[in-house]
């Protein structure tokens, strides 16, 4: 056992969920590598559409949301593609958040898409954890064709499976990175400051 934590949150609020599948494969690898894990299901959290004149009492389950975040070592974020981009319900998530819960922190990155180019989702997630001062692991997943990608459960390609499950072992290796000084957008977002 180890002492990290990883901790990864499911943009997709669908039962049958392909992010959700993706994401159990990276905790299981993440378990294997020794970490503590946790799945947060953004279905079981209340979270209205982040209004900044909301006062924080008045948001649903935000800070139960980011007291799991808070206590991550390591975070995955998975989203489906949804019009090129990553998913609202996990923008949502994110707006909740800011630097106490990114500042400094190893976070991996995987999108999932029906059609071939989950790419932009990924370069969005990245662009947003730049803002956020988190350090992005390398190594991303991407799971194209989505429908075709499981059957039962299960990953049909064992490449694309050991690409899932090696973000899961990069997240405990690297959990506690010394990341970079701050960056020149992170001085920039104002709004991460104490949420
Ligand atoms: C609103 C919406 C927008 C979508 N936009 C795209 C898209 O731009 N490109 C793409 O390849 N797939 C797109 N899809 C398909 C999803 O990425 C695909 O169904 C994925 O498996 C959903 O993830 P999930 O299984 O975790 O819910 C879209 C789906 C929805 C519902």
């Amino acid at each position: 056992m180890t002492d990290v934590h990883v901790v990864a949150v499911c943009g997709s609020l669908r039962a049958e969920s392909r992010t959700r599948l993706a994401l159990e494969r990276v905790l299981e690898a993440a378990r294997a590598a020794g970490a503590s894990t946790e799945l947060l299901d953004l279905r079981e959290y209340e979270l209205p559409i982040f209004d900044a004149d909301r006062d924080r009492a008045d948001a649903g389950d935000a800070e139960r949301l980011t007291d799991r975040l808070g206590e991550a070592d390591a975070i995955v974020l998975g989203s489906p593609t949804y019009h090129g981009s990553y998913s609202s319900p996990l923008k949502t998530a994110l707006d909740y958040s800011g630097f106490d819960e990114f500042r400094g922190k190893t976070v991996g990155l995987l999108a999932v898409s029906g059609g071939a180019f989950p790419v932009a989702a990924l370069e969005h997630m990245r662009s947003v954890c730049r803002a956020l001062n988190a350090w992005v692991i390398p190594h991303e997943a991407a799971v194209a064709n989505a429908n075709a990608a499981f059957e039962d459960g299960a990953f049909v390609d064992p490449e694309l499976e050991e690409r899932v499950a090696t973000l899961g072992r990069r997240a405990v290796q690297y959990a506690t990175i010394e990341p970079d000084p701050d960056s020149f957008e992170s001085d920039q977002n104002v709004g991460a400051e104490g949420k």
